[in-house]
């Protein structure tokens, strides 16, 4: 990465936190360029991260290794037809826009080796993890500044299937929103309990942050992490009870399953 020379296009929340994590971990401003149509963001991202940004994308990209675009998907097709007369055959593009894919990618911008990511929220944080698909033509060196790129906002996993990206936008892409509803959801019920809606909210909050804790840091599945805290005839399996009998697995799988196709069929849409 230390000679990788990256131009983001689209200089909004998710590229400034990419940006971010890279020059966290110590590369060089002068091997980041963005490029973004507003004139204040370009100013507030140079201040902030001591970057040179472009008002012409096509600029940005020159003499760039890795094209990282991070658009919105409305904005693909427009932004990648303009590229196409500008970018370089060995030129890497990576892509974080969410149901964009290859195919419709190499379709705008004529063949190159792709990249595609999905990233999510919490790499704002620098926090987060990225599902990641390189087409056949993306070398393994370029596989490896794609992923050391990504893992500047958190872990970074590979896929062999591109499809298994709409799984990744079912788990972990749309995934926070499912712990914030959780954490909504016990928190109005702490407040039936009668607790302050304060307490109430400080502790889901605490609590979801100590389980994510030894979840992660812990050598067991989290199925067995909650026998462990369930004692037969306890409180915490009256709640488990309870859950279960509400038909909570197949919920989240049904939940899950809605976002995935919900993802391809966005897919199918975006890309025409
Ligand atoms: N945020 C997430 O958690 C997340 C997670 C997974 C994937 N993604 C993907 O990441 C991408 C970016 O998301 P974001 O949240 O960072 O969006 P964002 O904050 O809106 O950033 C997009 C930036 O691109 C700029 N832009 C618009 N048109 C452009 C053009 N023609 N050329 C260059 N730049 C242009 C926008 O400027 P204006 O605002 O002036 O239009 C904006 O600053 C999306 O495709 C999204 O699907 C995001």
């Amino acid at each position: 990465m230390s000679n990788t020379r990256i131009a983001f296009i689209g200089a909004g929340n998710m590229a400034t936190s990419l940006i971010g994590g890279l020059r966290a971990q110590g590369v060089d401003a002068a091997l980041i360029r963005a490029s973004d149509p507003g004139a204040e963001q370009r100013a507030k991202v140079a201040a902030e991260h001591g970057i040179e940004l472009f008002a012409d994308n096509a600029q940005a990209i020159e003499g760039a290794d890795v094209v990282l675009i991070a658009v919105k998907p409305q904005m693909m097709k427009a932004v990648c037809e303009a590229l196409r007369p500008s970018l370089k055959p060995n030129q890497l593009v990576v892509s974080i826009a969410a149901g964009i894919t290859c195919a419709s990618m190499n379709t705008w911008l004529g063949e190159h080796p792709i990249v595609r990511c999905m990233p999510n929220t919490p790499a704002l944080l620098r926090q987060g993890v990225s599902g990641l698909y390189a087409t056949a033509r993306v070398s393994s060196e370029q596989r490896q500044q794609a992923g050391q790129l990504l893992s500047a906002v958190g872990i970074v996993l590979w896929l062999d299937d591109e499809k298994q990206l709409d799984a990744v936008t079912a788990v972990s892409g749309s995934g926070p929103a499912y712990f914030f509803l959780l954490i909504e959801a016990m928190t109005a019920a702490g407040e039936k309990l009668g607790l302050p809606r304060e307490t109430a909210a400080q502790l889901t909050l605490q609590t979801a942050l100590g389980a994510a804790l030894m979840a992660t840091g812990s050598d067991v599945d989290a199925a067995e992490l909650r026998r462990r805290v369930t004692s037969p005839a306890g409180t915490t399996e009256a709640a488990i009870k309870s859950f279960q009998a509400g038909g909570f697995e197949a919920l989240v799988e049904t939940a899950l399953t809605a976002a995935a196709h919900r993802s391809a069929e966005m897919a199918e849409q975006l890309g025409q």
